[in-house]
């Protein structure tokens, strides 16, 4: 039996998700909860290592599939598994819904390809909540311009985000009691609201 909750956060690059698992974290916190906050890929050390592959060397899209299961799969092992069972609750920036999104819409990737890696790393396992930001392809672009050096992935084209998001929006209606998408163009103190919102019926 899971003791604890596991939220992830989605969206596309510059969707602004990364703010919120700090804030979060903080509501968590004075709320009494022990979280641990963590990233896919990464997560572990050597999950770590291969984000270093995944987010800078050219590779088949297979690969790259491959790649983001095997962090997850360690992920989950080392470090997700272990904090559930001693009641923590884990907030992981990205999860398999980003592989839906990247490989499978972005990549085009089969989605039948996905489903199977997603059933051989964690068949009966899931988020009990995963928050969707979404926001325009223009807002996520300017956010990610007034930032660092961008990634492999954070330099794809317009098109390519296109795709993702709409994948994303895609799982979301296909699991609409698991994601839920929250309008992350709003000014910061309503998303904040929103999301605290979502996290206060997830401990009731
Ligand atoms: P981040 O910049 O949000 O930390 O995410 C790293 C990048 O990795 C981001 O551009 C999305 C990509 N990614 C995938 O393509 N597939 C995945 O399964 C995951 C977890 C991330």
């Amino acid at each position: 039996m899971v003791k604890g909750k596991f939220i992830t956060f989605e969206g596309i690059d510059g969707a602004g998700k990364s703010t919120h698992v700090e804030t979060i974290s903080t509501y968590l916190r004075a709320k009494g909860k022990t979280v641990v906050t963590t990233r896919e890929p990464g997560g572990t050390p050597l999950g770590e290592r291969l984000r270093e592959l995944l987010l800078h060397e050219s590779m088949h899209l297979e690969t790259e599939a491959l790649l983001m299961f095997a962090s997850r799969r360690e992920h989950i092992d080392k470090l997700i598994a272990p904090a559930l069972e001693r009641g923590d609750w884990v907030i992981s920036d990205r999860f398999t819904d980003a592989s839906f999104a990247y490989q499978g819409g972005g990549r085009q990737l089969s989605t039948h390809k996905l489903d199977i890696l997603e059933h051989w790393v964690h068949a009966d396992f899931q988020p009990h909540l995963t928050l969707l930001f979404d926001v325009s392809l223009d807002v996520a672009r300017a956010r990610l311009d007034n930032t660092r050096t961008l990634d492999k992935f954070e330099r794809e084209k317009h098109d390519f985000f296109e795709k993702v998001r709409n994948a994303y929006l895609q799982r979301a209606a296909q699991f609409p009691k698991r994601i839920r998408v929250v309008d992350s163009s709003q000014p910061l103190a309503n998303v904040t609201q929103q999301i605290e919102q979502l996290i206060d019926q997830l401990d009731e």
